[in-house]
């Protein structure tokens, strides 16, 4: 990975491969205009002829002809009103062309843009963004592999307090690391990352850190009754999991979070179409997510005890695979009946769930790529929320507003309980073929296995995934809910 490091020299004496500069919308001011000044009005002549002027992520490349020197200066636009999420953006897409002129050594001024906020709070976003923003999945490809650029080293010139700008860039790192984890583990095909492989890559993970693991086998879960996790594995030859993960940074009740970790979902014996199923080795998006925030919580030594429960397994329909009409118990004795077995996730949940709360935690938060039918109503912008405490959806509102990791409520009436309401069991697994309302009727399911604890469901099946390219993301796994559940841990009472 790219190494970030801090330094004091100046624009002008800058003399590494590369250098970023943001710009506010239509304003020169300060370095800028001595920055112009060396370049011989270069800047100024692009704002007047309005071929650059500060536009939002907007780029320009300059190329310096020995008056800096750095060979290249990359303007990047900040707006009219320049941000947290803009700076973190600009990182992102800067970084990547600096990779892509070939630098092997950048540098960033971008901490000296004017933007509103903290030291602390800029060092953090400018780190985040560049570190996501340069993130690439290339195990797999072979073809010109000594062709692929690489960034050795981005540096973050300061002209502030450089205390602070090395706690904010080292939680930026710590966290953008663990989203590009999470990343790597959505991305990794299937047939390599299944259940045990999934504890594994945890285990590993988590080795020299402070967290108890605890992994359940196919034959725990039968004792304990986990009839959901159970119920959707038979398809499989592979033995699910559920993986227990313990944080206790503070004493008390803990925050329990949940996470659906199908490796992979062919629908089962209700097949996706072949284009439906293609991006399901996704599916484990919100497990990872939950590991990748208490990862992140310990390495930050956040003052939280937190518990982390990903459910996890394959959706396959192998010869015994279970099947529409069936009817199957959960960890809490309520009876679901299945007709259709691609609303899985809702039941590898519905027994995590009610295991979480014999934990007695404080909250319990869920995330789960659980339904297309939030792809349709948010697409791949922001992830549904839904739950049953309005206090805790708004901590959890507030931590996606300040991470820009975007989320949006959803209602969940009891008319969507009265939905998932069976004839012959306690209730069924999807609500039939009319009545719509996908998204909130998979909570309204979830919701029968909370019982008093203040509960709120995450649903990432949008912004977990995207096909094209942003500035903080490329094409594949986002890591979508880490920067919100990190920042919500940190702001956890
Ligand atoms: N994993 C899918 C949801 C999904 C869809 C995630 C698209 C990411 C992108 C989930 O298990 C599923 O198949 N849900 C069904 C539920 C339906 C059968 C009630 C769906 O949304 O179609
Ligand atoms: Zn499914
Ligand atoms: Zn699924």
């Amino acid at each position: 990975m790219t190494k970030l490091s801090i330094s004091q020299e100046s624009i002008a004496q800058y003399a590494g491969d590369a250098l970023v500069v943001g710009m506010p919308e239509g304003q020169l001011t300060g370095q800028l205009q001595a920055l112009d000044k060396i370049l011989g009005g270069a800047i100024s002549r692009l704002v007047e002829r309005k071929q650059f002027t500060g536009e939002p992520l907007k780029v320009r490349t300059i190329t310096t002809l020995g008056k800096l020197p750095t060979p290249y200066v990359i303007l990047v636009g900040l707006g009219k009103e320049p941000n947290l999420h803009l700076l973190r953006k600009a990182a992102g897409s800067t970084a990547r062309i600096c990779r892509d002129l070939g630098a092997k050594k950048a540098g960033t001024a971008l901490l000296s843009a004017a933007v509103e906020g903290s030291v602390k709070a800029k060092a953090q976003a400018v780190a985040e963004g560049a570190l996501l923003g340069l993130y690439q999945f290339t195990k797999y490809k072979t073809v010109d592999k000594d062709k692929q650029k690489f960034l050795d080293n981005m540096e973050l010139l300061v002209d502030a307090d450089k205390a602070d700008v090395e706690e904010g860039s080292r939680r930026g790192s710590v966290i953008a690391t663990n989203v590009r984890l999470t990343r790597d583990l959505v991305n990794e095909p299937a047939s390599s990352l299944y259940p045990e492989k999934m504890e594994e890559a945890v285990r590993n993970a988590l080795k020299d850190l402070p967290v108890k693991l605890t992994a359940y086998g196919k034959k725990d879960l039968e004792k304990m009754g986990m009839g959901g996790i159970l119920a959707v594995n038979k398809g499989s030859v592979r033995e699910p999991r559920l993986l227990v993960l313990d944080y206790e940074g503070a004493k008390g009740a803990p925050l329990a979070l949940v996470g659906k970790g199908v490796t992979f979902d062919s629908g089962g014996l209700s097949l996706k179409p072949a284009d439906y199923m293609e991006d399901m080795k996704s599916d484990m998006a919100g497990a990872a997510a939950v590991f990748a925030a208490i990862k992140s919580a310990a390495e930050l030594k956040l003052p939280v005890h937190v518990l982390g429960f990903l459910s996890v397994t394959e959706n396959l329909p192998g010869g015994d695979a279970y099947k529409p009409g069936d009817i199957i118990k959960a960890y809490n004795g309520k009876t679901i009946e299945v007709l259709n077995t691609d609303a899985e996730g809702r039941i590898v949940l519905a027994d995590a769930l009610s295991y979480a709360e014999t934990f007695k935690p404080s909250a319990i938060i869920d995330l789960a790529t659980l339904t297309g039918a939030c792809v349709v109503a948010l697409g791949n912008v922001a992830s549904g929320v839904m739950g049953t405490d309005q206090k805790l959806i708004s901590t959890v509102l507030d931590a996606a507003g300040h991470t820009d990791d975007r989320a949006w409520q959803l209602p969940l009436y009891d008319e969507y309980s009265d939905m998932m309401k069976s004839d012959f069991a306690d209730l069924k697994n999807i609500s039939g073929k009319s009545g719509g309302a996908g998204a909130e009727t998979g909570a309204a399911f979830l919701k029968a296995f909370v019982d008093k604890t203040p509960w709120c469901h995450l649903d990432i099946a949008g912004p977990a995934w995207i096909e094209k390219d942003g500035p903080l993301n490329v094409s594949g796994g986002t890591g979508a809910g880490v920067r919100l559940l990190v920042r919500l841990l940190e702001d956890w009472k």
